[in-house]
């Protein structure tokens, strides 16, 4: 009885991970991370004081329901930035920094970031996935 138990333990760990596994995809970006020069941690503050939030919904951040721009969950999965940039850490921060640069028409201010708040805000948001 225990055998059996332990058997369909160890399947259901099994197609869990390959579900999981599935579900990642393969063009994922890589985690980002302090050694990269950014702060995720740090940047997920620095969302909360500038009030992303109030245009985006974002994973993690209390309060961030804005239905002005786009959802901001998977952004670590996606392939492009606002429909104009492939997504990277570098065109991330660019986009945060300066959206009209990238896309004049865009209803999404410049807020004004330095450039390594700017990384620690992207480094959060590629490592929402
Ligand atoms: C006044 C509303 C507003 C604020 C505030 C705002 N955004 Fe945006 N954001 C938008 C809009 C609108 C878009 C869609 C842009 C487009 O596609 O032209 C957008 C797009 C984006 C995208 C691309 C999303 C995608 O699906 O490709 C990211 C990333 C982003 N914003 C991050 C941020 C961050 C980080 C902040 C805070 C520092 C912020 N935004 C503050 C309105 C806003």
């Amino acid at each position: 009885m225990k055998n059996v138990r332990t058997a369909l333990g160890i399947a259901l760990m099994v197609l869990t991970g390959a579900f999981i596994s599935g579900c990642t995809g393969g063009n994922a970006l890589p985690p980002y991370t302090v050694a990269m020069g950014a702060n995720p941690k740090r940047g997920k503050k620095l969302i909360e004081s500038y009030g992303c939030g109030s245009c985006h919904t974002i994973p993690g951040i209390p309060g961030a329901r804005g239905l002005v721009g786009p959802p901001l969950m998977w952004m670590g999965r996606r392939t492009m930035i606002a429909g104009e940039l492939p997504n990277s850490p570098e065109n991330l921060v660019r986009w945060i920094k300066d959206p009209k640069k990238v896309e004049p028409g865009t209803a999404m201010p410049n807020l004004g970031l330095s450039d390594q708040e700017a990384r620690d805000v992207a480094a959060y948001l590629t490592n929402l996935r």
